[in-house]
């Protein structure tokens, strides 16, 4: 795994943009998997704006979300649906048919979970995978578990991840108990991944994610394992690991 320091937020969300940027120059035709939350809102605004520039073209891309809340519709604001039209795909040259997300009104969880992977391999897999880092190690929604889960699958969400996404909703009763979501395995699956860790909220789980032991206790703890993963965090979130003086971080990163 490379780690990359950044001071800030824009900074994180800038060298983000740069690595997404060139996998589509690289390749036109690529299979980019997105991420929701707060943390790619930046990155996301920063590959609007070249795109406006002129400087990148969606028109050949494929996209595949993590995950989706079930019960939400596309048209309701808290669903990831409505995150992604809003704030990425309608700003940029890319169709209804290039965009893929869980349909979390799904009257056959089993079955959507199924036509959701298989979606993905008919898409030749996924190039490069975002991914943001809940506060309790989740990627995706894979919850803290005894397993790894393999798939697309249906999540019941942690209490601290409800309480974490209750800023979303107008109270945490509002905020759906459940999910659909990639398995660690679709995830591990991708050519490249790039992780995403900005603030001092995620300073603690960072570390023990990347220093710490392999376990499904800690699902981001899995990304030691991939061969191609690429970390970007800001000051905040990369201030335990510069304590522990992880050899990992780049010599040339920020001064401590
Ligand atoms: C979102 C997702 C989640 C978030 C994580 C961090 O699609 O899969 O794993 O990446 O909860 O959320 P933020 O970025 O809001 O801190």
């Amino acid at each position: 795994m490379r780690i990359v320091l950044s001071e800030t937020y824009r900074d994180m969300s800038r060298k983000a943009a740069y690595i997404v940027a060139s996998q589509v120059i690289l390749n036109p035709r690529s299979v980019l998997g997105l991420a929701t939350g707060d943390t790619p809102l930046g990155l996301y605004h920063m590959l609007i704006s070249m795109h406006w520039t002129g400087d990148l073209d969606f028109s050949g891309v494929q996209t595949f979300n993590l995950d989706e809340y079930y019960g939400l519709s596309p048209e309701n604001p808290q669903s990831y649906h409505y995150y992604m039209t809003h704030n990425f795909f309608q700003h940029i040259n890319i169709t209804e048919k290039q965009w893929h997300i869980p349909d979390g009104t799904t009257q056959n969880v089993e079955e959507e979970c199924r036509r959701y992977d298989k979606a993905i391999d008919h898409a030749g897999g996924i190039d490069l995978q975002i991914l943001g880092l809940g506060v309790d190690g989740h990627i995706g929604f894979n919850e803290p578990d005894g397993k790894f889960e393999r798939g697309t699958h249906f999540v019941e969400l942690q209490q601290s991840t409800i309480e974490a996404n209750a800023r979303f909703f107008n109270s945490p009763e509002e905020v759906p108990r459940h999910a659909l979501s990639m398995g660690i395995k679709s995830i591990m699956k991708a050519k490249q991944i790039l992780l995403l860790a900005s603030g001092e909220a995620k300073a603690e789980i960072i570390c023990q994610a990347l220093r710490g032991e392999v376990l499904p206790e800690l699902p981001a703890s899995v990304l030691q394992l991939h061969p191609n993963t690429i970390c970007i965090l800001d000051r905040a979130a990369a201030a335990r690991l510069m304590e522990e003086g992880d050899e990992r971080l780049p010599q040339h990163g920020l001064e401590p």
